[in-house]
C-alpha cells in the first residue's frame, strides 16, 4: 500500500494559512507518495480544492486523516485531531512547544512521531526548511503595510503644486529578518529609515539596506551575539543606556516597528508608555513581539489600542494576515524536509533518528518525548 500524506484543514479560525500548495503537492507525489487535502483546506489562502485536486491530490476529509503516514499541518494539532492519528503516523507542523509540555506528551501518548518545524536548525542545508525565516520575513513586509495602514499621512515625500508632504520617519526595532525585511520594505515606500539592533552584525546589514544604525555600542553589544547568530538577554545597565538613547529619538518618529526577540526569553521589553506619550499624535507603533510579551508597553495582542494619540497595534499571527503568500513558503519549506525522510526509490518513509534535522525537530517518537530541551533524551530507536 502506497504512503499516504494529509494536508490538515485547520481546525483553528485563527489560523488562515494551509500547509501545502499545488506546488507541494506535486512534489510529493513525484517522491511516489500519496496526497490527501481534506476539503476547505486551501480555502484562506485562496487555493481552491479544485487547484489541489488538479496537481494531482485526491480531496477528503477529516476521516482520511485515520490511515495517513504523514500528516502537514500549520499549527499543533488539538487532542480530537491527534486521537485520529494511526501511531507511527508523522505529524510535521509549527509546534509551539515551549511551555505546552501536556500538548506534547498527548502527541507522545498517541504514538505518533511529532516534528516542529521552528526548530529546525539555521545551518546552510536547511535553509529552505527554515519557516522562522520564511514566516518573519512575510511578517516584517505586512507590519510595515499595517503600519502604513493606520498611519492617516502618506509614506513618500510627495513635491507636488500644492506643497511637500514630508517623507515618514519609520525606525525599526530589533534587524533580524522581520526587521530587515521592515527596512526594506519602509524604504521602498520611501520613509526615512532607522534602526537598532543589540547584534553587532546588525549594524553593517541596516546600512546596507540604505538606513541609518542607532544603538549604544559599547563592550557588552560587541559580545551580544550567541553562537548561533541570536541575541542574548542584556544587562540591566544595557537596558537602561539603550532606552536613554533611543527614546529621544523615538519622539521624533511617526512610526515604530518593533520585532526584539530572545530565544526562550519573554520579548524585552523597548518602548515605554512614557516614549509612546513622548510621540506626535497619529503616529503608530506596530508590536510584531506581542505574542511572545511584547516589546512595547500597552499592547494589547489581536488589538489596536491607542495610548496618547498613538495607535499601538498588536496583531496576532500577522504572517497569516499575509496567508496566501505565507502558505506557499511554508508549504515549500514542509516539503523540503519532508523529502529527507523519504526513499522515493523504494516509494516509502525512511526516516533517519540520527540525523541532525530529525534530532533537532523531533518531539515524540515510539510512545516518548525525546527532545532533550523538553524532557527527552533523543536516543533515536531504542
Ligand atoms: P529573532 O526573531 O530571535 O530576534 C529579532 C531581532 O531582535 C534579532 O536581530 C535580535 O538581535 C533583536 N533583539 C533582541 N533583543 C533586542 C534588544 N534589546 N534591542 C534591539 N534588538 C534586539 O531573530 P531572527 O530574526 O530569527 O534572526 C536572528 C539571527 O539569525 C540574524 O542574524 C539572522 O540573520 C540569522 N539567521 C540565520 C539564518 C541562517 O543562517 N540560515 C536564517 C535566519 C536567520
Amino acid at each position: 500500500m502506497s504512503v499516504s500524506v494529509y494536508i490538515a484543514r485547520e481546525s483553528s479560525p485563527d489560523e488562515p494559512r494551509v500547509a501545502g500548495s499545488p506546488e507541494t503537492v506535486k512534489k510529493i507525489l513525484s517522491f511516489g507518495l500519496e496526497v490527501v487535502v481534506e476539503a476547505g483546506a486551501g480555502r484562506c489562502s485562496r487555493i481552491p480544492d479544485a487547484e489541489f485536486e488538479k496537481a494531482g491530490a485526491r480531496i477528503g476529509s477529516a476521516a482520511d486523516a485515520k490511515t495517513a503516514d504523514v500528516i502537514l499541518k500549520v499549527r499543533r494539532p488539538i487532542a480530537g485531531e491527534i486521537a485520529a492519528y494511526k501511531p507511527g503516523a508523522l505529524v510535521i507542523a509549527i509546534m509551539d512547544p515551549y511551555g505546552n509540555a501536556e500538548a506534547i506528551a498527548a502527541m507522545a501518548n498517541a504514538g505518533v512521531t511529532a516534528f516542529a518545524m521552528e526548530l529546525m536548525p539555521r545551518i546552510t542545508r536547511a535553509q529552505s526548511m527554515d519557516v522562522l525565516s520564511s514566516q518573519a520575513n512575510l511578517a516584517g513586509y505586512q507590519a510595515v503595510i499595517d503600519a502604513a495602514h493606520e498611519y492617516d499621512r502618506a509614506l513618500p515625500m510627495m513635491m507636488t503644486a500644492a506643497g511637500t508632504v514630508p517623507a515618514a520617519k519609520v525606525f525599526v526595532m530589533g534587524a533580524g529578518v522581520a526587521g530587515l525585511q521592515a527596512i526594506a520594505t519602509a524604504r521602498r515606500l520611501g520613509a526615512v529609515v532607522s534602526a537598532t539592533d543589540v547584534r553587532p552584525a546588525a549594524k553593517e546589514q541596516v546600512a546596507s539596506l540604505g538606513a541609518k544604525f542607532i544603538a549604544v555600542e559599547d563592550e557588552e553589544f560587541k559580545a551580544a551575539e550567541t553562537a548561533g547568530g541570536y541575541a542574548k538577554e542584556m544587562s540591566k545597565e544595557y537596558q537602561a543606556k539603550q532606552a536613554a538613547l533611543v527614546a529621544d529619538h523615538i519622539s521624533k518618529q511617526d512610526i515604530v516597528i518593533t520585532t526584539a526577540l530572545i530565544p526562550g526569553r519573554p520579548a524585552p521589553r523597548l518602548v515605554t508608555r512614557e516614549m509612546l506619550h513622548s510621540m506626535k499624535p497619529g503616529s503608530v507603533v506596530v508590536d510584531l513581539a506581542v505574542e511572545r510579551g511584547g516589546n512595547v508597553e500597552g499592547a494589547e495582542a489581536g488589538k489596536v489600542t491607542e495610548v496618547a494619540g498613538v495607535k499601538v497595534v498588536g496583531h496576532l499571527n500577522v504572517p497569516g494576515r499575509i496567508a496566501a503568500s505565507a502558505s506557499l513558503l511554508y508549504a515549500k519549506n514542509l516539503v523540503t524536509f519532508l523529502e529527507t525522510m523519504v526513499s522515493k526509490e523504494e516509494k516509502r518513509l525512511a526516516v533517519n533518528m540520527e540525523d541532525e534535522l530529525v534530532k533537532a525537530t523531533a518531539l515524540t517518537y515510539g510512545g516518548a518525548v525525546v527532545h532533550p530541551a523538553f524532557g527527552g533524551t533523543n536516543e533515536g530507536e531504542k
